[in-house]
């Protein structure tokens, strides 16, 4: 396809964009600098325009009831929860207690605190668990799903959140590019191949409509038919 000659560079394209849309709260703000100074894998952090995107794309929804695996010190839980109504409740799955203990710090200072429910351990075993309450009518169907949690186990978690996600919900996958690597010829990183595996699925699966949007590390929004 050909397309126009840009006037100026991506960077600089990308520069503008947020300077004329981005919000990010002193809280949030607040928390990225945090998790820099504590750990070097803040890379993990959604970058604050996608927190802000998943803010939208809860309150264009409706959604109510969502679920978040891979919470980290918490940013994506925030621009979630915060954009929940007031009856709107957050499940967070993770395993580390020592980033979470940060999310919990920050849920504190925004109020989310009974807004959310973290679990700490192997995300598989949690949704396993809320399989069997949906089923029994313990819990709720999920309005909305964000996956970004280990790679090599998205599509366990895809299959998870199919049952559990009801039917026009939404479920999101982060790093569907994983940083430009699914292009490389010889993959070798596990995630890498586990993505790839992933994107190739999800193009032909009927249980789902699709967009995969190359923005951030390539996110991909699908609708539970
Ligand atoms: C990319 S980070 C999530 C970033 C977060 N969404 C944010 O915006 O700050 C991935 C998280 O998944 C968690 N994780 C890794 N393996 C997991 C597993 N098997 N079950 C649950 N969580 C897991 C890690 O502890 C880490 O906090």
């Amino acid at each position: 396809m050909e397309t126009e000659k840009l006037a100026c560079t991506p960077k600089e394209i990308n520069e503008y964009v947020l300077e004329n849309s981005l919000r990010e709260s002193d809280l949030l703000s607040e928390l990225r600098k945090e998790t820099k100074e504590i750990t070097d894998r803040f890379v993990m952090q959604v970058p604050p325009d996608q927190g802000q995107f998943l803010s939208l794309l809860i309150k264009i929804t409706n959604a109510k009831n969502a679920l978040e695996i891979g919470t980290f010190t918490g940013y994506s839980s925030i621009c979630v929860a915060s954009a929940l109504p007031e009856d709107g409740h957050l499940y967070c799955l993770d395993v580390s207690e020592e980033w979470t203990n940060v999310a919990r710090k920050y849920w504190k200072k925004a109020n989310l605190e009974s807004k959310i429910t973290l679990t700490l351990a192997p995300a598989i075993d949690t949704l396993k668990t809320y399989v069997e309450k949906v089923e029994q009518k313990k819990m709720e169907l999920f309005d909305f799903a964000f996956i970004d949690a280990d790679k090599e186990n998205y599509d366990n978690y895809f299959e998870f959140a199919l049952k559990i996600v009801k039917q026009n919900g939404v479920i999101v996958f982060d790093n569907m590019v994983f940083h430009g690597t699914v292009l490389q010829e010889n993959k070798t990183r596990s995630q890498t191949i586990a993505i790839d595996k992933m994107n190739k699925k999800l193009k032909s699966d009927p249980r789902i409509d699709l967009s995969f949007l190359p923005v951030f590390d390539g996110l991909v929004i699908t609708r539970k038919v």
